[in-house]
């Protein structure tokens, strides 16, 4: 079970507003009790910190704002004392503009780093093709220095690198040895299934009235990924006893089989994004940008077809929200204050008996909601701010309030406000003025609270984690649908020699009763404390050990 933690926004030691190492390092005793065995840190590297840490300026080197290699390395310490395993973001389909290779790279067509970054000429004096960046606006960025376009799937802070340069393959190879060689266990690899770019760079569909094209509909999983992915397995991967996960958006189940399958050429799993895609605008020029709920038959079909699709030929992680999704419980259940624990529970049982590798997002096990922002300026991230401007001030293409609407419901700061470990101010996340405004209801909602309560979300995820640890079924079992065009209530069977685990999972506000529901054997964990048999209550799930 892998624990998330977005380093800014976890827990400030010296006051400065901004979450640092030792305070991650102060809490580790907190995550041993909620059974981690492996942390995820989002990047911790120098960056101007346009995309918070995702436009990287030298990757071997710490944001001071976080610590020294001294505080790297006592924390590094602390969780192998404690048994767990460290994994750390690789960023490298993009460096920082502010990286000295892409200083040097747009000075001239000729210098040492000319062809790190992925540069072409003009056509008919504009862009090269019609790419649009996930941040808004062209992925293109001229330089009157090289009279060239630089292209950056993201922001213009973001640079893509050229992976067809085999120096450049040689340098992230060897920024990946630094970080193996110091002991830490493992990568989370930033958008990598976008690191190969089709041949020619051909324009990509574009939505009526969307002003570029689909960047990801022809640069994700493009033609050299897998040779790319094996080169790197080959020079570090296989050298050294690690974990590693691909984050994959665009991927499909055969990509994820490819890159994930058992003999192990690749990596040992994938992020997909299918059921967090859900519920996108019917304008397709609005994107991810929405405001519906998600559908139960939607959700089931994304998350089943994984589970068909990858057993006993790949292997799945799962998660339901990280540092760019919404809060879990708002999106896929409820965070209305008469249901937001049971729901949150529910989810939790819902995802990690599925088959696959769980991954908990900080707040997640104390069921911590969306902000609930009601004005822009409310909001720091990049992606929101520049959709909003796009959509409401350039483009005219929807009502300030509609947006708003939007970003409230998909806004990647949702997840980002910083945790809550107490009712004191600041939520006890700083003592000083935080990067990022507390979410309202830390004095309801925080890890304090959550301790002393023996029914609290935290100590359900514990138990839950303690199931998975304990089961083989639910670690190793086949997987199995069950009523898969129920509107309400999700069900599934695992099984493993012998053993079978059923789990029936109420997703609405109803008091439901299923005659699918055949209760046998033990009565493993349910989130109400007693067992009404056929009958679900509000968000209820329960789980069968037959
Ligand atoms: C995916 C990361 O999770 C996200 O936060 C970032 O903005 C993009 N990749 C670009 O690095």
């Amino acid at each position: 079970m892998v624990y998330q933690i977005y380093p800014r926004s976890f827990q400030d030691s010296n006051g400065d507003g901004v979450g640092d190492l030792n305070g991650i390092r102060q809490h580790l005793p907190y995550l041993k009790k909620l059974g981690v065995d492996v942390l995820w840190l989002n990047p911790i590297y120098v960056s101007p910190d346009k995309d918070n840490g995702y436009d990287i300026a030298d990757y071997r080197q710490i944001q001071p704002v976080y610590g020294t290699f001294a505080d790297f390395d006592h924390l590094l310490k602390e969780i192998h004392q404690n048994g767990m395993k460290l994994l750390m973001d690789l960023v490298v389909n993009h460096t920082s503009d502010q990286h000295e290779w892409f200083k040097e790279s747009k000075k001239s067509r000729n210098n040492r780093y000319a062809d790190y970054y992925i540069w072409r000429d003009p056509v008919d004096g504009h862009e090269p093709n019609n790419w649009g960046s996930y941040f808004s606006g062209s992925a293109w960025t001229y330089v009157p220095a090289r009279k060239q376009y630089y292209l950056h799937l993201f922001a213009p802070g973001q640079p893509d690198l050229n992976w067809e340069n085999p120096t450049v393959r040689k340098e992230v190879y060897s920024l990946m040895k630094f970080w193996l060689d110091r002991g830490i266990d493992g990568f989370r690899m930033d958008v990598i299934n976008l690191i190969s770019k089709p041949v020619g760079l051909p324009d990509a569909p574009q939505a009526a009235g969307a002003l570029y094209g689909d960047v990801e509909k022809v640069v994700a999983d493009g033609p050299k990924l897998n040779d790319f992915l094996q080169e790197m397995n080959q020079e570090v991967l296989s050298h050294y006893d690690i974990m590693t996960v691909g984050e994959m958006p665009g991927s499909t189940p055969q990509d994820a089989i490819n890159y994930t399958n058992l003999a192990g050429k690749e990596l040992n799993m994938v992020f997909q994004f299918d059921h967090v895609m859900l519920a996108a605008n019917p304008n397709k020029k609005f994107g991810k940008w929405n405001d519906q709920p998600v559908s139960l038959l939607d959700l089931r079909h994304a998350l089943f077809k994984w589970q068909k699709a990858l057993d006993q030929k790949g292997w799945n992680s799962l998660y339901w929200n990280n540092h760019d999704q919404p809060r879990a419980v708002s999106r896929f259940a409820n965070d209305d204050p008469r249901y937001r624990v049971v729901a949150a529970k529910m989810l939790a049982v819902t995802l990690h008996f599925l088959q696959g590798t769980p991954y908990v997002y900080e707040g997640e096990e104390i069921g911590m909601t969306n902000a609930h922002f009601t004005r822009l300026d409310q909001y720091e991230d990049l992606e929101s701010l520049n959709a909003y401007h796009q959509f409401v001030e350039q483009q005219h293409a929807i009502s300030g309030e509609k947006m708003l609407s939007y970003l409230a419901n998909m806004s990647r700061d949702n997840a980002r406000t910083p945790m809550q470990w107490d009712a004191s101010q600041n939520a006890g996340f700083t003592t000083g003025d935080p990067w990022f405004a507390l979410n309202d209801n830390y004095q309801q909602i925080n890890v304090e609270q959550a301790l002393k309560d023996k029914n609290s979300v935290f100590y359900f995820y514990q138990k839950v984690i303690q199931l998975r640890h304990q089961f083989e079924v639910i670690r190793d079992g086949n997987f199995k649908p069950l009523a898969e065009n129920d509107l309400q209530v999700f069900a599934y069977q695992r099984q493993y020699q012998g053993k079978v685990l059923q789990v029936f999972s109420n997703f609405s506000s109803l008091t439901l009763k299923r005659d699918f529901i055949k209760p046998a054997g033990q009565l493993l964990i349910d989130n109400y404390n007693n067992d009404t048999k056929q009958t679900l209550r509000p968000y209820e799930t329960k789980t069968y050990l037959i």
